[in-house]
């Protein structure tokens, strides 16, 4: 792979001022954004006003751990436009995340804002490896969700050539990367296993394309991920992370040079970590909740939003922003089975080790009687289709997490293309408990 380290000098000089600098512009905008938010969003200034605080006692930014939380139930109250902290006629973009159950939660951008979004998102492309005059392939998918529109806005902010594919129609993904010959692809990462695989279906090997770095997230994906898809393309793999209540993707991106730890972009957000149980602010370096705050947003200015995701904080290192761990997993995706906590980032990663299963997989749950049950249902890859072997790779798989997971899962290794594929963000857990 190539060396796609950005030159010092065309970084933005905020990515590597000094942490005193940072935090004295981060506290600036700080009391900006709890002052905008008090006086122009009434959720905002009921929740202040019945926890007792006011902007004013932000007066330093530790003070932020005493304002409530917002949450994704707050979001959705105010469906659809009630969050907005200006007059709709001062919004440029709507975008909304689609809600598995009930109301989808709505966010707004200001001219602004969009302008901003695309910056960081840039920045996370350079981070990335990429550069003005590049190719960039966006097989995010464009519409309410965050990720295509997020991409491409970014993409051209940079100086590059967009190629505005969207999800889906795997074939023709595959003709536009062999025809058009992008540097960079923007997608989710279980869809670029689909991709890849399509590539393999045609015969023709993934390594040969012009790819030299992915920017892969929307959904959680383990380093063994990583590790695959660098093998079977010959590119980078970098990380970016983002949520529509905070902005979208660019919110927290990798450095193509290091792929230890998102730097989160703290000019634009200010990140905390709490215990998901109590809620108290823990310090650097211990797991917990992410929390974010926007400190440049107009029209959705974000107080202590949780996120669900939990992940660690870190000094940084290329750049003097914070790190955040790659995510673990969601709150929401925590798996307790028979009283041990599972993530399907821990299944994924033993399913990775081994040769003959793909990584194409899923996780799901029943009742078997009292008790919860799990089968993990992955592919066999190509050649590893007859009976005998699928039994055997089941049988290695399931005794690999029975030892290192510590749970007894039944494991259904199926022929090629049995397991769903998504072209967006996959879905990993098939509850059928309720059922
Ligand atoms: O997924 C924004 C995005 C688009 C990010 C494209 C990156 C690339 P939502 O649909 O609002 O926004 O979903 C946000 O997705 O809270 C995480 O749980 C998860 N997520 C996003 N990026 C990552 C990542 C977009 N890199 C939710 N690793 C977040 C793990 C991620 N999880």
């Amino acid at each position: 792979m190539r060396d796609l380290t950005p030159d010092r000098h065309s970084l933005d000089p905020i990515e590597i001022a000094s942490r005193d600098e940072i935090v004295a512009l981060q506290f600036k905008r700080l009391q900006w954004t709890v002052a905008h938010a008090y006086e122009n969003v009434a959720l905002y200034k009921r929740k202040f006003d019945a926890a007792g605080v006011h902007p004013d006692d932000l007066k330093a930014p530790e003070d932020i751990a005493k304002f409530p939380f917002t949450t994704k139930e707050d979001l959705r109250q105010s469906y659809p436009f009630d969050m907005m902290a200006v007059p709709m006629d001062k919004v440029a973009r709507i975008h909304a995340s689609s809600g598995t159950t009930g109301k989808p939660t709505v966010v707004g951008y200001t001219r602004a804002d969009v302008d901003n979004w695309a910056h960081l998102v840039a920045r996370s492309i350079r981070a990335s490896g990429g550069r003005p005059g590049d190719r960039i392939h966006v097989a995010y998918g464009y519409g309410l969700f965050t990720g295509g529109l997020g991409a491409h806005y970014g993409a051209e902010a940079l100086g590059c050539t967009v190629i505005p594919v969207g999800g889906g129609m795997t074939q023709r993904q595959v003709q536009l990367i062999v025809d058009f010959e992008p540097d960079i692809i923007m997608v989710t990462p279980s869809y670029l296993l689909a991709i890849a695989d399509e590539f393999e279906r045609q015969g023709i090997d993934p390594r040969s394309t012009s790819l030299k770095s992915g920017i892969f997230g929307a959904e959680p994906w383990t380093n063994a991920m990583r590790a695959e898809i660098e093998t079977r393309f010959d590119m980078h793999g970098v990380d970016i992370y983002g949520l529509s209540e905070v902005m979208g993707p660019g919110v927290a991106n990798e450095a193509v040079e290091e792929k230890d730890g998102l730097y989160i972009w703290e000019d634009h957000f200010l990140p905390e970590i709490i215990d998901p149980e109590s809620g108290a602010v823990q310090a650097d370096g211990s797991e917990g909740e992410l929390v974010f705050t926007s400190l440049t947003k107009e029209a959705l200015p974000i107080i202590r939003y949780r996120t669900r995701d939990l992940t660690t904080l870190r000094a940084g290192a290329a750049r003097s922003m914070r790190r955040m761990d790659k995510i673990t997993g969601r709150s929401d995706d925590l798996i307790i089975l028979r009283g041990v906590n599972v993530f399907p980032s821990q299944i994924e990663e033993h399913i990775l080790k081994i040769d003959g299963i793909s990584p194409h997989y899923q996780i799901e749950l029943a009742k078997d009687g009292p008790l919860d049950s799990m089968t993990v249902r992955v592919e066999a890859a190509p050649g590893n289709e007859d009976d005998d072997r699928r039994a055997a790779l089941a049988a290695l798989l399931g005794e690999n997490i029975k030892q290192n997971v510590g749970i007894s899962a039944a494991i259904d290794v199926t022929p090629v293309g049995a397991v769903d594929r998504s072209a967006g963000k996959a879905v990993r857990i098939i509850d059928r408990r309720e059922d």
